[in-house]
């Protein structure tokens, strides 16, 4: 069985609530078609080679989905019916394994594990009538991940394409306390204004996610290079043919690679963060200039470029007191650097004595945020301006 070649799937790609528009311009930036924001995506049209690609070179999306059927399911019979009339044998043989996970409610289904089950039952029961025997469930690391969304008396069901989570990259062996994902570090940079060519400098890097994500796209290494299989590699579907376009794409990837990149630095007042952020950097193979020391003490390695940076905040770090003291003197010493603070906590933005130009609201999780932007204090942009918040 081979994927259809076709262009007319379409695609959602998700995102960290607030970074859709970064996911956007990316997925643009990476000749996507149709691409349009939506609430906790995007979604784009093309053929399954676009998902691929997306899969491969997205930093931002958290998944892929691809959507496979669509129709009315307002109880526990209409949607076990329509997802029974999916031509799931595409994807899913009786040798596969398959997890379903259901999101949202209809008034007769309250229970998304019990609609999830109703789904999987679907599955499994037309797999069965076609080849005799029933693909089985493994809910930790299944072959074919299926996603369905109960809306409006609706339901749509989805395949995921990149299996586990996209943020996931492979190069992650050490933690600090409280790391961002991948992902949103990759959009709280986009979100930033800082672009490959500029000097990085991010003075409390933790494990150093904003770094490393930072380094490998300025050398253009694309994320799902580290990966050494996606969950569309798994499918039933996926033939000799097509694992030779993906082996092309990842060929043409690992061409772009350039061995450049600015300066990108970082420190951290505790060492076992630093520790943690060099052995990230070292599996990730990008330099990254790292030192131990506080706030108070950081020092950029260039005098011009972008500092961005995810101080501790209340919920999931204990606060350092005068942390935006600390931050206001650091801006001071870094006056050819534009700011970008992303925080759960406004005492620290507030404690820097300056106003954003602008900000993002973004969700760390379930944690509401805000990523704060100061221009150069010398440069324009770096006076005080009235707020604004960016949605
Ligand atoms: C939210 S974590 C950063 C996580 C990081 N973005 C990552 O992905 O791993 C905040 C970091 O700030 C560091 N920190 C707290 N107070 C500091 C200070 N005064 N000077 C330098 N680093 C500080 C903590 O050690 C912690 O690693």
């Amino acid at each position: 069985m081979s994927h259809d070649p076709a262009p007319g799937v379409t695609f959602f790609a998700t995102a960290a609530k607030g970074t859709e528009g970064a996911l956007r311009d990316e997925l643009r930036e990476l000749g996507l078609r149709g691409v349009k924001a939506d609430r906790g995506g995007v979604a784009f049209t093309g053929g399954w080679r676009d998902g691929w690609r997306a899969c491969l070179g997205s930093r931002v999306a958290m998944r892929v989905l691809a959507e496979v059927g669509s129709y009315p399911a307002t109880d526990a019979a209409s949607l076990y019916e329509g997802a029974r009339g999916v031509e799931w044998e595409r994807h899913v043989s009786s040798r596969t394994t398959i997890a379903v996970s259901v999101v949202g409610t209809t008034p007769a289904l309250v229970h998304t594990g019990f609609s999830a089950q109703r789904v999987k039952d679907a599955i499994v029961d037309r797999v069965r009538d076609r080849e005799g025997a029933r693909p089985s469930v493994d809910g930790d690391d299944p072959d074919v991940r299926v996603f369905a969304r109960l809306k409006g008396g609706g339901a749509t069901v989805y395949l995921d394409l990149a299996g586990a989570p996209l943020f996931q990259r492979g190069w992650r062996a050490a933690s600090a306390e409280a790391p961002l994902k991948e992902t949103l570090a990759a959009a709280v940079l986009r979100l930033s204004g800082w672009t490959i060519d500029q000097p990085l400098f991010d003075p409390m890097c933790g494990s150093g996610t904003i770094l490393i994500e930072a380094a490998l796209a300025s050398r253009r290494i694309a994320p799902g290079l580290f990966r050494a299989r996606f969950g569309f590699e798994r499918w039933a579907s996926h033939g000799p043919e097509d694992a030779r376009e993906v082996a092309a794409l990842r060929a043409a990837l690992d061409a772009e690679i350039t061995a450049d990149a600015p300066p990108i630095a970082g420190c951290d007042a505790d060492a076992s963060a630093v520790a943690a952020a060099e052995e990230n950097a070292r599996r990730a193979r990008v330099k990254v200039a790292l030192s131990a020391r506080p706030l108070s003490l950081a020092r950029a390695p260039t005098t011009q470029g972008h500092v961005v940076t995810n101080p501790p905040y209340g919920k999931r770090l204990s606060r350092g007191a005068g942390l935006g003291d600390d931050l206001g003197d650091a801006m001071r010493r870094h006056g050819g650097h534009a700011f970008g603070v992303l925080t759960a906590d406004d005492a620290t933005l507030q404690g820097t004595g300056r106003a954003w130009d602008r900000a993002f609201e973004l969700f760390n999780g379930d944690l509401r945020c805000r990523l704060a932007l100061f221009g150069p204090v010398g440069g324009p942009g770096g006076g005080p301006r009235p707020r604004r918040i960016v949605r």
